[in-house]
Order: structure tokens, then sequence, then C-alpha cells
């Protein structure tokens, strides 16, 4: 369990106000002053021996990310851009950044910003975070009247509330003003980013745990949870707990523990756990038996055919209908798909129908092959990483529930033709 000393989110739950008189008593911007007289590739290399990498889902390593950037000014500015879209179901950790710890992002920015050598930062922001867009404009404007933002300009841009505008490339074309559709790579956005020039772009959370690396050393970081998965996390827990909550914990906690300790167990007991999925929608989700024991972090979950995506845990206990479940999820992923390529907008649309007819008990045992290849010729094939969005929760579902699902529509059509029998036997009496 992560102690006292080590968390970096002391106002998460938002207890204390956000003005930057109370952030500055909780130890905000104590650091990027001092930072911003250090050489770019000093940050980057602080960075990279923390070993933070990305918190938006993905899990690439920052620092290596940042050494993508050209090393020198040129003619073309370098931009940051922060992405605050938080768009992934089961997901609201950067919202409470936003919320109760604006002043962690923006100093982290212009810890970023430095590194990048860039003057100039965009924060992407869901369009539904009114009133955390409100709370940001107003920090940001405390901080430029108290100057410490380092000669940095950070500019809020509200989003309109489309999923794949999190995706960066989207995200990029949106700020643009143009339609939020993915482009393909490379080029890479540090190469050719925001109105073509060397941009990188970070989650919140990312960037949000910068000063306390640069307050605190690299190695303190790099010394919570373990090699290649270092850090502290914030995850979110909902679903089946008995209390739902965001809390920041070490990397690497066991799963139940979090579950236990934090969301205060699962309804019913554990041994009422049917399910979860341990990191945002996008990841296939677990049954009960692999979560008494897997860990909370990159390689432990991706060993048990997961992913840490977002570290959102949507938990289900027994009373769920698994299937229904993930076909809530499959109307998601049609509804959001941008369209551009075809295996997922396609895809996408086969996969919902099918969830669809499980459901309802009318589909044949054979459309769970069907289900299974359509999701493969998704995952793989598409622009972004949507497809694999879009296939994952299914996959996850066949996986582990197959026989279940199997034996669900044997019983719906063993009742099916009791019901066509009682019907003729009607007719016919
Ligand atoms: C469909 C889709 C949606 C995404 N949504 C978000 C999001 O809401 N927030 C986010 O930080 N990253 C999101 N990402 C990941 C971003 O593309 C990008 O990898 C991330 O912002 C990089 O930040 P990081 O390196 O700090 O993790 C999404 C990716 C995909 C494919
Ligand atoms: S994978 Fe889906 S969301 Fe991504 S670009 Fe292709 S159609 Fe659009």
């Amino acid at each position: 369990m992560l102690a006292p000393k080590d968390r970096i989110f002391t106002n998460l739950s938002g207890e204390g106000d956000v003005s930057l008189a109370s952030a500055r008593a909780r130890g905000d911007w104590q650091t990027a002053a001092g930072v911003v007289t250090k050489e770019s590739a000093w940050l980057i290399d602080t960075v990279k021996e923390s070993g933070l990498r990305g918190r938006g889902g993905a899990g690439f390593p920052t620092g290596i990310k940042w050494s993508f950037m050209p090393k020198t000014r040129g003619a073309r500015p370098h931009y940051l851009v922060v992405n605050a879209d938080e768009g992934e179901p089961g997901t609201c950790k950067d919202r409470d950044i936003l919320r109760y710890e604006p002043h962690k992002l923006l100093e982290g920015c212009v810890i970023a910003a430095h590194a990048l050598l860039a003057e100039v930062v965009y924060i992407y922001i869901r369009g539904e975070f009114a009133e955390e867009a409100r709370l940001l404009e107003e920090a940001i404007a405390q901080c430029q009247q108290a100057d410490v933002l380092c000669g940095v300009a950070i500019h809020v841009h509200r989003g309109a509330g489309a999923y794949i505008c999190g995706e960066e490339t989207a995200l990029l074309e949106s700020l643009e003003g143009r339609k939020g559709m993915p482009r393909l790579k490379p080029p890479f956005p540090a190469a050719v980013g925001l109105y073509g020039c060397p941009t990188t772009i970070n989650n919140v959370e990312t960037i949000a745990v910068l000063p306390a690396i640069m307050a605190r050393g690299a190695k303190w970081f790099a010394g919570l949870g373990r090699k290649n998965n270092e850090g502290t996390k914030i995850f979110c827990l909902s679903g089946h707990v008995n209390k739902p909550c965001n809390v920041e914990e070490e990397m690497g906690i066991p799963m139940r523990e979090l579950i236990d300790k934090h969301g205060g167990g699962v309804c019913g007991g554990w041994d009422n756990l049917l399910a979860v999925i341990p990191g945002g929608s996008s990841v296939p989700l677990l049954p009960a038996s692999l979560c008494a024991d897997v860990c909370m972090d990159f390689d432990a979950l991706r060993e048990q055919g997961s992913g840490l995506g977002t570290g959102a845990l949507i938990v289900m206990d027994k009373r769920t209908d698994i299937v229904a479940a993930i076909a809530q999820l499959s109307a998601f992923y049609k509804r959001e798909s941008c369209g551009q390529c075809t295996p997922c907008r396609e895809g996408s649309g086969w996969i919902m129908r099918t969830m669809q007819r499980l459901v309802r008990g009318d589909a044949a045992l054979a459309d769970l092959d069907l289900l299974e290849s359509v999701a493969h010729q998704v995952e793989g094939h598409t622009i972004c990483a949507f497809g694999e969005a879009a296939a994952w929760p299914i996959q996850g579902l066949l996986r582990h529930f197959r026989s279940d699902i199997e034996e669900r529509l044997r019983q719906a059509h063993r009742h099916q033709k009791t019901a066509e029998v009682q019907d003729n036997d009607a007719y016919s009496n």
C-alpha cells in the first residue's frame, strides 16, 4: 500500500480548495522555477530514469517519447498538447486532477514545455467537462497574475464530446478545427504534429506527476512499483464495489487489495465477483478466477491477456448479465467509430448486431465463431487503435465465457422449441 509520504495527489478527493495559495501550501509551484534553469536533455534523461510510462492508456515510456522531438529550436515552433479528453468508459481520474489538482497539471505543463523546447501548451479538454474547463481557466489566470508560468503560454481548448478525439492524431485534427479523424502514422506528431510542427501529446496524469518526479528525484519514483512498471497510479473503481472511488496507489498493487481496501470490497463479498475489466472498457475482461492474484501494472495484466489501459476497474458481480454488459460496450464502439476504415466501420456494426442477437438468445452457436472472426479481422487492420478497443472486449468475453454463452444459447433454443411445440399443439387442438 502506498505510504502517505509517497502520495503525489494529496488533494485528489477535493478536501482542500484549489486556489493557487492553497495549492502552494500543499507544495505545488516549488519546482518549476528551478527546473527551467536546467538543460532540456537533463530533463528528458530524468524522466527516462524515473521509468514514467504514459498514463493515457498505451503506457509508452514518456522520456523516450520526448526524445523523438527535435533537439534544437528550429523555424517551426514546438508544441505540448495535453490530452484531457478522457472519454474511456469507467475512467474519471483526469477529471479529478482537473477539478482538485489543476496546479499539479499546470506546473507539469511548464516543466514538460521546457523539456520539449515548447513555448505554447494546449490542454484539449472534453466538451462535457464544462466546469473543469472553467476551473482550469481560473487556475491559469491565477498563475499568470502570480507570474509562475516561466514564459509558457497555456491555452484550454474544449472538445465537443467525441470519444475518438482522445486518440492523439484525431485530437490534433480537432484542435486545428477539423472533424476529429485519426491520421495514419508515420509521420508521428514529434515530426509533423499540430499545425505541421513538432508536437508531443501526453495524458493529464502523465504531466501532473512531473513536478513530484523533479522535486523528489527520478530514483524515488523508480523505487515505487517494479521494474518497467514504476511509480504511482490513480485507479478508478466503479461498478459493483461498495465504495466507488478514485485512489492513488503504488503501481502493481494486487487487484484484490485495491478493491477490498479502497472500494470497500465487491458487493456481496469477493466470492460474488464475476469479472473485472481492469483498464477502462477497451481491454479484455478478466474472470474472477484470475482476479484474485493479479497485480495492477502494465506487464502483470498483459501476462494475463488483458492490460492496464487507463487503470479504471469496472467490477461486475454475479448479478451481471456479462453478455448484455459487453453488448453495451459494442454499441458504444459502433456509435463512436469515425468510419474511415472499413474493418472498423463495418466490423463494429457486425459485432454490435451479433452481440444483440446473443443477448436476445436468437443467435446460432456458429455466430460465436463469426464474432470471433470479425473481432480478429478488425484488430490490427485499422488506422488507429480504436480497432483493438472495439475487438478486445469481445475477445475477452469469448476467451473466458464461451462455454457459458453456448449453454445459454442451447437453453434459449430449447425454450424456443418448447414454445413452438406448444404453439402447434394449441393450433391443432
Ligand atoms: C480511441 C482512442 C481514444 C483515446 N482516448 C484518450 C483519452 O481520452 N485520453 C488520453 O490521454 N489518451 C487517449 N488515447 C491515447 C492517446 O492516443 C495517446 O496515446 C495519449 O494521449 C498519449 O499520452 P501518454 O503517452 O501520456 O499516455 C486514446 C487512444 C485511442 C486509440
Ligand atoms: S479504427 Fe475506427 S476510429 Fe480509428 S480511424 Fe479507423 S474507422 Fe476511425
